[in-house]
């Protein structure tokens, strides 16, 4: 007799076709060529080509778009331009009308999406039904949420305007709406290229939002290839650029966008590590290994591609791998029990082979499962390395196809060194029974996601992005939503927002501005508050003060040469020049080291070499930045004299400075325990912790007024958040920082977490930007320096935050708080399911 068990092994799988027909009559519907969706209605300029979509499953054609032209671009931008006052000028309320009604469009029409997903992409439908289509419906409902909260959680903020949007063919109309969504609820309008192997599902969802009764132009879609994706970018009228691909194509946008004021955020590749400890569930771990490679045929920016097994594990779980991947099955992506279908097209199938002959090529070991693929279509089997060196082409380039690398370790250690040996930063998955072990390895991971004995998981409430070569920004969640909105200039240069009155003048060489007149009466008070022990206390809050009445110039004797500060002690510059610092009137007033390359690489050495500082608890940093104004306090009159002697503004002026560098660092010290992260509230049993992590090194060249203020605005931050950093003072005032190392050699502020290089601002900036091991630079300055530091940026993807935009430093208001905190961090999300 047979049992049971018998039955179950030898069941044969039927097929389960779902038809296609819906699908391919909507195409139809549209004579099977499409132009682009712009200001509500099909439109094409003359001239364009137009491309085939192909179904990779058979290489049979299944329609034909436009490819977009100049003209093509410009009347799409133009059309989100019009729309754009009267979006941004909908409460909050309407807009989360609108995003509640897609959001039901898409489930109305949720299987027509899906099938036509299936066929333009080659994903199995029982993912585009099951996931890629319900979260796209999940993203519009949180994101409506957002419109109707924006006043009230994001005030003093605007949209930032016009976004191009650009994304790639693996999650076609997910990342549509990861895009969408959160650029229409802050109240943008956007032009949106789909990626050329898969604009349907774009194309359908336009058509559908125009009879959800989307205002014209507030969402257009213009298709082609990445010449059109370039048109996006090089828009002059488009306020930023998001874009999901290849980390390469994420360079020349950043180079492409350097010095053009568009605000950015690039999600890119990864080579993500899944890593597995001895007393992980292996049969989970199995499972977990199925959906961290061969969903999406492995076509995923954060798919778990290497597979870092403890030593004594690692043959038990290959055994078990190898029995899995034998079961799964390989097929036509409209079939419900299949659970692979076709790599995208042709040519990634090609990229997909020939990396895998070069890992053969390099020695590792590769294995397939003994049962073919079809051969007609792009399709590839899983597969699996064994015996790869952990610099071996196949450990370290993203292959986006199903194919898993393993690699072993022994300690924790170990592991989280072989997870990070390489250039992205995208995503990371734990496995192991023993939660303290897993919560000690995930903060050490370099990844903006990590997922504890799970994989793979999305949700619209939690944030997701990467760091390194897999670009800035996040997607998702509160922590999303800052992406797609600006500080609002135009409420505070009309006095209405948070903003106030005039900023200071960023041009070199003109006089320094302390608007004294023009500050607020908030400011004054702020400013007033922080003064403690001076003797400018006694005085009144006029120039007769008793300092003000000692406004000659103070001439320091010239012996007395500041260096640099560059791992807690002072250094001689490699040139073994001075540079001559002039006094407002003219005379010298002293000199100063001329940094160079050189003392800029000791400088980031010596940063990287104070790792422990974003160790320190919260408590203990902000026990420092008090300490650091303390001493700063006692020394306020010297900084004072200082400051005027340098910049002629008057003691009274530059005392006002000194106060409210003193009462930065306190806002800092207070923040150092208070900005939190977040759990987010995501469908899972489970939560998803969205941790603030410091950025690392970060290259600071700061504001060349305020000599002492502009260095504390920028330096007090990121240090409050546990980033070390190095410093740029102002190029022309440059001896307040010089003094200022001083403060710190007292103020107990560990080695290498704070380093000073003076010289040529520009210059020194540049070579940051350019540095490998920086993970991020500040600019404050001219058009040209923030453009080269964006230029120079791209070699390592670094954050950079540059700007050349007049901001009053002696305002709290504009420039100290949130804003500088985002900066100094990133949100990394620990996604910790629970139960048995
Ligand atoms: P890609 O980065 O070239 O394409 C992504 C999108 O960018 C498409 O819409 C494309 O038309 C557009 N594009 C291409 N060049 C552009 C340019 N210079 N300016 C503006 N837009 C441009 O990715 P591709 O060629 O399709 O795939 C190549 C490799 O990239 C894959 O094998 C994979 O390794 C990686 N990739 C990573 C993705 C991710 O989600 N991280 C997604 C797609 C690809």
């Amino acid at each position: 007799m047979t049992s049971v068990s018998e039955i179950f092994e030898t069941m044969e799988y039927g097929p389960a076709p779902e038809s296609s027909a819906p699908a391919r009559d909507w195409i139809a519907r549209h004579g099977g060529e499409f132009s682009h969706f712009v200001g509500g209605r099909w439109t094409r300029a003359g001239g364009g080509a137009l491309l085939d979509v192909m179904n990779p499953a058979t290489g049979q054609p299944l329609a034909r778009v436009a490819q977009g032209t100049q003209a093509d671009v410009d009347t799409a931008v133009a059309a989100a331009r019009a729309a754009l006052p009267a979006w941004q000028g909908l409460p909050g309320h309407a807009r989360a009308r609108y995003l509640y009604a897609l959001a039901r469009a898409v489930q109305k029409h949720s299987r027509l999406l899906a099938v036509l997903e299936s066929l333009d992409n080659g994903k199995p439908i029982r993912e585009t039904r099951d996931l890629d289509i319900p979260l796209v419906a999940r993203h519009f409902y949180h994101h409506a949420g957002w419109a109707q909260l924006l006043e009230t959680e994001f005030p003093g903020y605007a949209p930032v305007g016009v976004v191009g949007q650009i994304i790639p063919w693996n999650f076609p109309l997910l990342m549509l709406a990861w895009k969408v969504a959160p650029a229409l609820a802050a109240g943008n309008t956007v032009v949106l290229k789909p990626a050329e192997f898969t604009p349907l599902t774009a194309l359908a969802f336009a058509e559908m939002a125009h009879d959800a009764g989307l205002p014209a132009g507030v969402l257009n879609i213009v298709t082609g290839d990445g010449e059109t994706g370039k048109l996006v970018v090089a828009h002059p009228d488009v306020d930023k650029i998001a874009f999901t691909g290849s980390t390469e194509v994420g360079r020349s946008i950043r180079e492409a966008t350097a010095g053009s004021g568009k605000k950015l955020s690039l999600e890119l590749g990864g080579k993500s590590p899944f890593l597995v400890f001895e007393d992980a569930d292996l049969d989970s771990v199995v499972e977990g290994v199925v959906d961290a490679i061969w969903f999406n045929q492995g076509q995923v920016c954060c798919a778990g591609s290497r597979l870092l097994v403890q030593e004594g594990t690692a043959d038990r779980l290959v055994e078990k791998l190898r029995a899995r991947m034998e079961k799964l099955r390989v097929g036509s992506p409209l079939d419900k029990a299949v659970d692979m279908g076709a790599i995208v097209a042709p040519v990634q199938l090609e990229r997909i082979r020939g990396l895998v002959e070069r890992g053969v090529a390099e020695g590792a070991t590769v294995w397939q499962p003994s049962w073919a693929c079809p051969t007609e279509g792009c399709f590839y089997p899983p597969t699996l390395f064994t015996d790869v060196s952990p610099a071996a082409t196949v450990a370290q380039v993203e292959i986006f196809g199903p194919v898993l690398v393993t690699m072993t370790f022994r300690t924790p250690a170990e592991a989280v060194q072989l997870a990070n040996n390489t250039p992205y930063g995208l995503a990371a998955s734990v496995w192991t029974e023993n939660i303290n072990l897993a919560l000690d390895v995930a903060p050490k991971l370099k990844a903006g996601v990590v997922w504890i004995n799970s994989t793979n998981l999305f949700d619209a409430a939690a944030g997701f992005g990467g760091y390194r070569e897999s670009g800035f920004g996040r997607e998702g969640g509160r922590e999303g939503m800052w992406e797609y909105l600006t500080r609002d200039e135009g409420r505070a240069a009309r006095g209405e927002g948070n903003g106030t009155s005039t900023a200071g003048n960023g041009s070199r060489g003109a006089p320094p501005e302390h608007h004294d007149g023009a500050e607020s009466a908030e400011a004054r008070d702020h400013s007033d508050a922080a003064r403690s022990g001076s003797a400018r206390e006694n005085g009144s809050d006029s120039d007769s003060s008793p300092l003000a009445a000692r406004r000659s110039p103070f001439v320091p004797p010239l012996d007395r040469t500041p260096k640099l500060f560059i791992g807690g002690k002072q250094a001689r510059p490699d040139s073994g020049y001075s540079r001559q610092v002039r006094a407002a009137g003219g005379g010298l007033l002293g000199e100063v080291g001329e940094g160079n390359r050189k003392d800029v690489r000791n400088a980031v050495e010596a940063a990287h070499s104070a790792a422990g500082w974003a160790r320190a608890t919260a408590h203990a940093r902000a026990q420092i930045l008090y300490y650091i104004a303390e001493n700063l306090s006692a020394r306020g009159d010297e900084f004072a004299r200082r400051i005027d002697a340098m910049t002629g503004v008057g003691i009274h002026r530059a005392a006002r400075e000194v106060d409210a560098a003193i009462s930065r660092l306190f806002t800092y010290g207070a923040w150092a325990d208070k900005y939190d992260g977040a759990v987010h509230d995501v469908p899972i049993r489970g939560v998803a912790l969205a941790m603030h992590e410091p950025v690392g090194v970060v290259g600071m060249a700061c504001p060349d007024t305020y000599p002492l203020l502009g260095l504390v605005s920028l330096v007090a931050p990121a240090i409050a958040m546990g980033n070390a950093v190095v410093a740029i003072p102002s190029e022309p005032h440059p001896l307040a920082a010089t003094d200022f190392y001083g403060v710190l050699e007292t103020s107990d502020v560990p080695a290498g977490v704070v380093n000073v290089v003076t010289g040529a601002k520009d210059a020194l900036a540049k070579v940051l930007a350019e540095h490998e091991d920086v993970d991020a630079v500040w600019y404050v300055g001219t058009h040209d320096g923030a453009t080269a530091v964006e230029r120079a940026s791209a070699s390592n993807m670094k954050r950079t935050w540059a700007t050349w935009e007049e901001r009053d430093w002696l305002d709290p208001r504009q420039a100290e708080g949130r804003e500088f905190l985002r900066e100094a961090t990133h949100v990394k999300n620990v996604w910790i399911p629970y139960g048995e």
